[in-house]
């Protein structure tokens, strides 16, 4: 007993926390998309765009035809149970009755045809029903249109905002900006396993295939901020890899697009300026961007102004310098499986990386 006590502990202190700052993690983590659930930002119910709008339509065509079809039956299957009612002892029973009853037989089939043919038009309507829903889904295209890729990544969202003009083609990770009541053309596509690109207050799920292109249109005709999920299990993070959409008008989406195209503001502290050291010559610079410096590497997300955004990993954490300081020093224990290796900073360099990290407005 007191062995294994010794070997929990062990695997414990291997592990380098206890479960119980394991669960307080896993609760912090669970709270930030249960904020949005209850504020209806991540909600198909409160539909903010045409397409969720119709896509909302039928479900509720589907909740209301289905419950009173579920009520009705149950209120047969009362009447059936009450009329095949055993007698109790003491009540006296009749002989029973063999003869054939001609006009009970009429009267059942009567009820089992139209009961088919009730389901019959049932089914009917949700197939036009929905097959309208699907049509009207893509009305919302227009020639004069933003174009925004999507490519998914275990377990993060990479945007690229396309232009005919290569300096204005910005790319960003995992919080995507769009005009307020303009269609948007979103391109999606993976670079290993299925994801799926869901935002449901905006409009239903596509999936995002590796060496595939799908195309999928999104108007949203109310400001706001939503919260979208990868809707395919994608592996051991599929939970963790959300992502932020920003709905704002035309002018406020213009001004955050031009802030983002500009390059990483420099390091106005001292202390920023070591943290911009120590970014160059740490590991980071071998996985992400930071656009006017020497870091240039595509495979983790582009950091050049991830302080402006809500969130960091992926939707997962809240964008904090304590959320920060954690995921830089041991992602692992967040989002365990992600590609991020830990990183073995002295307290000081820490410190001044996530100066420079926040200036990164
Ligand atoms: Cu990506 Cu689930």
């Amino acid at each position: 007993m007191k062995g294994k006590r010794q070997e929990a502990k062990g695997k414990e202190q291997k592990c380098g926390r206890s479960p119980r700052a394991e669960y307080s993690s896993i609760f912090a983590s669970c709270l930030l998309p249960l904020a949005f659930c209850l504020l209806n930002s991540q909600s198909a119910l409160d539909p903010a765009g045409p397409q969720s709008g119709r896509i909302i339509s039928l479900w509720w065509l589907m909740f209301y035809v289905t419950g009173a079809v579920f009520v009705i039956v149950m209120g047969f299957l009362v009447v059936a149970l009450a009329r095949s009612r055993r007698p109790r002892s003491g009540e006296a029973v009749d002989a029973p009755d063999t003869r054939p009853d001609a006009g009970g037989e009429r009267r059942m089939s009567r009820v089992v045809l139209a009961g088919i043919a009730a389901t019959v038009v049932i089914l009917f309507v949700f197939l036009v029903h929905s097959f309208l829903t699907g049509r009207a889904l893509d009305s919302v295209a227009a020639k004069d249109h933003l174009t925004v890729k999507v490519t998914g990544h275990q377990w993060w969202w990479e945007v690229q905002y396309d232009n005919q003009t290569a300096a204005y083609v910005l790319t960003t990770a995992n919080e995507i900006h769009i005009p307020l009541g303009q269609p948007v053309l979103f391109k999606l596509t993976s670079t290993d396993v299925i994801h799926s690109f869901w935002v449901p207050n905006l409009h239903g799920k596509t999936d995002l295939i590796p060496g595939h292109e799908a195309v999928t249109w999104i108007r949203a005709d109310r400001a706001g901020t939503y919260r979208g999920q990868c809707a395919e299990f994608c592996g051991h993070q599929h939970a963790h890899m959300a992502f932020t959409v920003v709905v704002e008008p035309y002018e406020k989406f213009k001004a955050w697009y031009d802030s983002q195209l500009a390059p990483a503001p420099q390091p106005s502290t001292p202390s920023q300026a070591r943290g911009q050291q120590v970014f160059l010559s740490s590991p980071c610079v071998m996985c992400h961007t930071v656009r006017g410096t020497d870091a240039g590497a595509r495979v983790g997300p582009e950091l050049t102004h991830v302080a402006s955004r809500g969130t960091i990993a992926a939707g997962t954490l809240e964008n904090t310098r304590g959320h920060l300081a954690g995921w830089v020093v041991d992602s692992q224990k967040i989002k365990p499986g992600n590609h991020m290796p830990p990183n073995n900073l002295e307290p000081a360099d820490l410190q001044a990386l996530l100066d420079y990290l926040q200036s990164l407005k």
